[in-house]
Order: C-alpha cells, then structure tokens, then sequence
C-alpha cells in the first residue's frame, strides 16, 4: 500500500538544520524519502547534520549558507535550489534565536529588535521568497515554529520578545494559510513546549528548580525526546495533512491545558 506519509521525490528546505530540532525534522524528511537542503548561517555543523543523515540513510543532501534576517541571502538560497532542483515542495522555517532572559520591558532595542528580526521577519523573509516558487507551482506545504511560550501568555517572569515573535509567527501562518489556499499551499505550525535538546540539558543542568517546577505543570510529567517531534513534521509535509491548512499544533505534553 502506497503510504501516505511518503515524501519520495519532495524537495524541502529546513533552515536551522545543524543542531537541536532543525536537525531532527531534516533527518525525518530524508528518512520518509524527501531530498533536503539544510540551511544556516554555520557551513561546519550543516555538513555534520548531512553526513549523519548520509549514514543513516544513504539519502542526499544538500548544505547551503543561509541568514536569515538578509533578504538577499534569502533570495540566494532560493536560486541555489532552484538552479539545482528546479522546485521545492516543503519549507520548514526552524531557525531561530532563543529568549534574552529578561523581563520584556527592561530589554533594549537592539535585543527586541534582533529577536523579532530573526524570527518572524526572518520567516517572513523565507516564506514572502519561497512562496513564489510555490504559488507559482500551485502546490507547497510550509510549516512553521512557533512555541507554546507564544501561544498561550505564561507565567514566567522572563517572558519577551521571543514569545512576542512566536505569538507572531502563529498570526502569519494564519493569515498565509488564508492567502495561499487559492494555490493549493498549505501552511502550519508547530509548536513545541519544553524539549531536551543538547542546549536545553545544559540549562536544565544549571537550572534545576526551573526543571523541577517545569514538571509540576506539565501533565504528562516529562518534556519531549528531540527525536519524537520529526514525525510531527512528516506529518504536516505529507499528503497525510493535504486538508488541513492555518492549523496550530501544539506538542508539549498537555502543558497549555491547564
Ligand atoms: N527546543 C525547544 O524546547 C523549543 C521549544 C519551543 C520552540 N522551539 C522552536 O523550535 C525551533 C528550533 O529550536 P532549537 O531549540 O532546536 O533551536 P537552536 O538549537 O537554537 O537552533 C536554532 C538554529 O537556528 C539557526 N539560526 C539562528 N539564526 C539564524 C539566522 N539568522 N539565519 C539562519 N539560521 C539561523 C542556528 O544556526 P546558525 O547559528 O548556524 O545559523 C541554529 O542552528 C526554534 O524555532 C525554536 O524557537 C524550540
């Protein structure tokens, strides 16, 4: 039986694709089948996540220099795959930077600024980009980042421009979702809670009330295995999801049901 889930012959993009989550869906992707190119600012870790996912599956990649917050190396990355490939089916916008740690009104400017830079204009950026490709293919599927810390207003004292930016990303993934559905591209997030990745064990190393406490609200009383989240993304690449577009799907172990 032919599966649903097979992304055979589909060419994605997944931008911060060298370490934590990114890492994961782009192993994911090439494990159900689709051809990746990994994209970040770091060529060195890029070509790491590439050779993992070569000895894992034999599948090819592709490492390509990306920023992010520069349209024109936005627009570069998108000309590196189309003279390579000539279309892109999935586009997963992964990267990020993380929160500053202060309370929201006593971060500066350039701290707000570089935040809300990075990750939602920065997704802006990929999705205004690759989604001339795709409309003009009439077909696409793009899931973006948010994080439960921009869906729901949390109690933490250092809240800021990170969820600000993620709030934001769950807004445009609506409203794109709207906009695109003439064009047959569907678009959806992914919210994630608390996962342990390679930097969040080194916060939690350092911080362990704040992993203690953690659990109390988390009914499910575990954060995520990095690896558990790559079929979430399959998923939502998939013709498995084929009818669901502007769609949330938050993934943190019931933390936001309380
Ligand atoms: N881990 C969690 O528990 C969690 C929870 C909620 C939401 N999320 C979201 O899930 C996504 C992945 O999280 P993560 O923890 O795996 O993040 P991470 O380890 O910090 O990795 C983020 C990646 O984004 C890339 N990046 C940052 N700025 C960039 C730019 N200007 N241009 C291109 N690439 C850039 C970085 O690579 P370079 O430095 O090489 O560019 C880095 O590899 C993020 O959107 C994050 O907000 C994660």
């Amino acid at each position: 039986m032919e599966s649903k889930f097979d992304l055979s012959g589909k060419i994605a993009i997944v931008t911060g694709a060298g370490q934590g989550l990114g890492k994961v869906f782009a192993k994911a992707l090439s494990e159900a089948g689709a051809e990746v190119f990994l994209m970040a600012r770091n060529l060195g870790r890029l070509e790491d996540t590439a050779r993992e996912i070569g000895e894992m599956t034999g599948d090819k990649t592709h490492v390509c220099a990306l920023d992010i917050t520069d349209e024109r190396s936005v627009i570069a990355a998108c000309r590196t795959v189309m003279d390579a490939v000539g279309r892109i089916d999935i586009l997963i916008n992964n990267a990020a930077v993380g929160r500053s740690n202060e309370r929201l009104l006593d971060e500066s400017l350039e701290e707000w600024n570089s935040i809300i830079g990075t990750n939602l204009t920065g997704t802006f950026l990929m999705m205004k980009h690759v989604g001339k490709v795709m409309t003009a293919q009439r077909s696409g599927k793009v899931i973006n980042l948010g994080s439960m810390t921009g869906h729901v207003a949390m109690r933490n004292p250092t809240i800021g421009a990170y969820d600000v930016s993620k709030a934001g990303i769950e807004c445009l993934t609506r409203l794109m979702a709207g906009v695109w559905s003439e064009y047959n591209v569907t678009v959806n997030a992914i919210c994630p809670g608390y996962y342990m990745t390679d930097l969040n064990q080194d916060y939690v190393r350092e911080h362990p009330d704040f992993y203690e406490d953690s659990l109390k609200q988390i009914p499910l009383k575990k954060w995520g295995k990095p690896d558990d989240i790559g079929g979430i993304a399959v998923f939502l690449a998939s013709a498995a999801s084929d009818y669901m577009t502007g769609e949330i799907l938050v993934t943190d172990g019931g933390y936001t049901v309380w």
